[in-house]
C-alpha cells in the first residue's frame, strides 16, 4: 500500500472533509467529531492510493495543541497514527518548538502510543480525567 501523507492550513477539500469526519466518527462515537469551519487549525491526514484517509488528526494553532488523533478501526496497529504523527512533527517544527495533547487516563491504547513517540506526561488536564502531554518537535 503507498501511502501519501497530506497536510493543509484552514480546511481541507470537502471530499476529504466526509472522509475525515467518517474516521472521526467511528473514533469517538460519544464526542464531537472534527469540524472545519475554524481558520486556525492544520489538517492532517494519510491516504492510501484509493484516496482513502486512514489516519488524521488536526492541530489548534494558537495552542500548538494536537487534537482527534485517530485511525480508521480496519487499519490500526499497523503504525499508521505513529507515522502520521511523525510526518506531522517533521511538518511543522518550523512553526511550533513544542505540540502538546491531552489523552483520557483510561485510553491505555494511546497513552501508549505517545510514549512510544517521546511525548510525556507535563500534567492533569480536564479536571483530572486526561493527561496533557508534549513533545518538542525537532
Ligand atoms: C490510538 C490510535 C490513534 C492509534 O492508532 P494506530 O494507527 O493503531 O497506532 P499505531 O499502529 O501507530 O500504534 C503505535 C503504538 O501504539 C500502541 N498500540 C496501538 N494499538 C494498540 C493496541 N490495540 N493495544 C496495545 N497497544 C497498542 C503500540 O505501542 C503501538 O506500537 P507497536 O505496534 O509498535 O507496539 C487508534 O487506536 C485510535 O484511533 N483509537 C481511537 C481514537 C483515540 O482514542 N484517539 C486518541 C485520542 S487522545
Amino acid at each position: 500500500m503507498k501511502l501519501r501523507f497530506r497536510i493543509c492550513t484552514g480546511s481541507p477539500a470537502s471530499t476529504v472533509q466526509k472522509k475525515i469526519l467518517a474516521v472521526n466518527r467511528a473514533s469517538f462515537p460519544d464526542s464531537g467529531s472534527a469540524v472545519f469551519d475554524h481558520e486556525r487549525r492544520i489538517h492532517a491526514w494519510l491516504q492510501d492510493d484509493r484516496r482513502r484517509v486512514l489516519s488524521c488528526l488536526y492541530i489548534d494553532l494558537g495552542t500548538a495543541t494536537v487534537w482527534n488523533v485517530c485511525t480508521d478501526p480496519s487499519f490500526r496497529r499497523q503504525g499508521l497514527m505513529s507515522l502520521l504523527m511523525k510526518e506531522t512533527l517533521r511538518a511543522v517544527r518550523t512553526l511550533f518548538p513544542v505540540l502538546h495533547l491531552h489523552v483520557r487516563k483510561e485510553n491505555k491504547t494511546a497513552l501508549r502510543a505517545y510514549k512510544k513517540l517521546r511525548f510525556r506526561v507535563v500534567g492533569d488536564s480536564f479536571a483530572g480525567e486526561a493527561l496533557r502531554m508534549s513533545r518538542k518537535t525537532i
